[in-house]
């Protein structure tokens, strides 16, 4: 691809204005990242046929195929709900349920899409330290009942990394799915934070996905610096039969697709699909290791992708809040989450260690 056009850049640090709102709220407040924004000013410059039969959504597809060094099937939609709802609609009938921790993000914050996409699929929720599921709890709740009466167990989703920051580890996978191959359960993974999770483990997308038995992964593109949009990846290419249709009736089949796809080629050639995440990590862990000491402060979960937990009194978070920062309560178990991105200066997150520190002062 030419280099020549203008990039954009963002900045999550507030230019010049000491009022403005400090986004570390998720990390789907930060802009483009200038890869994706190349690519997608690229695909601006040519017309091209629709509806993902263009040169774009080819090349794309094709790169995702070389990173997970398989023959995958990939789609792209415009967002996570939309993924994972389509991705466990495909892997269930209605009168299936998928095994999902009680933390999950398809159970408590996609509004009963994955229900609704599936006609009536349930979650069964399991309880799990750190926010993840473990090859017991599932090993239980497939087992608990096996008659007519109960929606059948045929999925497991797991979310990596976790909504609480932790990451499943290669062996805690592979348990998982010597468990889920026992009782024939199909693996759906969110992804919402997949790039997080490999650059965490330090481990391949292959070995994170299809070696340890996933058989579809939703690849949040929009929370690693795309401006929207999520690949659906089958690594059971059966399961994606007629999934382009799920697709459309779901209204998630762009027209103009490359301008979904163009982006996530900028971050796959380029290799800012994993650069963007080792920065937000390691933003992660340089707040992380900043509070850790402070009396007042409780790091909730181990910092092991870009989001951190803390425990914090509420006047300390009040004036968190007076000092104009952004952050969330109602994630996980509660806490105050702070989530880096692509974009997340050494020193956004040096402010915030400072301030948190005065208002314990006082
Ligand atoms: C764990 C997880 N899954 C999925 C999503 C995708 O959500 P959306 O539909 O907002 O793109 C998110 C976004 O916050 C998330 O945190």
């Amino acid at each position: 691809m030419p280099n020549s056009v203008p990039t954009t850049t963002s900045s999550a640090t507030p230019v010049d204005d000491p009022g403005a709102p400090r986004f570390l709220a998720s990390d789907n407040t930060s802009g483009i990242c200038p890869e994706a924004m190349e690519y997608l000013v690229q695909a601006n410059q040519v017309d091209d046929l629709a509806y993902g039969n263009d040169r774009w959504t080819a090349k794309a597809s094709d790169r995702f195929r070389e990173l997970f060094e398989t023959d995958c099937e990939v789609f792209f939609v415009f967002n996570g709900t939309a993924a994972n709802s389509l991705a466990l609609a495909s892997t269930c009938q209605s009168y299936h349920s998928v095994i999902c921790h009680q933390l999950a993000h398809i159970e408590t914050d996609e509004c009963g899409g994955p229900e609704f996409f599936s006609n009536g699929s349930k979650l069964l929720t399991v309880a799990g330290d750190n926010g993840r599921v473990t090859p017991e709890r599932i090993a239980t709740t497939v087992t608990r009942r096996g008659d007519i009466h109960y929606p059948r167990p045929r999925a497991v989703s797991l979310t990596q990394a976790t909504e609480v920051g932790t990451v499943y580890a290669l062996d805690e996978l592979h348990a998982i799915h010597d468990v889920a191959d026992q009782h024939g359960l199909r693996i759906h993974m969110d992804g919402a934070r997949f790039a997080n999770a490999c650059a965490g483990l330090d481990a391949s997308p292959a070995d994170l996905t299809w070696r340890a038995g996933v058989d579809v992964l939703c690849f949040s593109g929009t929370k690693n610096g795309l401006g929207f949009g999520e690949a659906v990846i089958f690594f059971d290419r059966e399961l994606a039969e007629d999934f382009g249709y799920r697709c459309k009736q779901a209204g998630q089949l762009a027209s103009k697709m490359r301008f979904l796809s163009a982006p996530w080629l900028g971050l796959l050639e380029s290799g800012a699909w994993l650069s963007n995440a080792q920065h937000a990590n390691a933003m992660a862990r340089r707040l992380a290791a900043g509070v850790e000491a402070l009396d007042g402060v409780r790091l909730m979960f181990p910092v092991q992708a870009n989001s951190v937990f803390l425990e914090l009194a509420p006047a300390t978070q009040q004036a968190l809040r007076d000092s104009h920062w952004t952050f969330y309560t109602f994630i996980g178990e509660g806490g105050a989450r702070f989530v880096c991105s692509w974009n997340t200066t050494p020193a956004l997150i040096d402010s915030l260690i400072e301030d948190l520190r005065q208002a314990l002062r006082s």
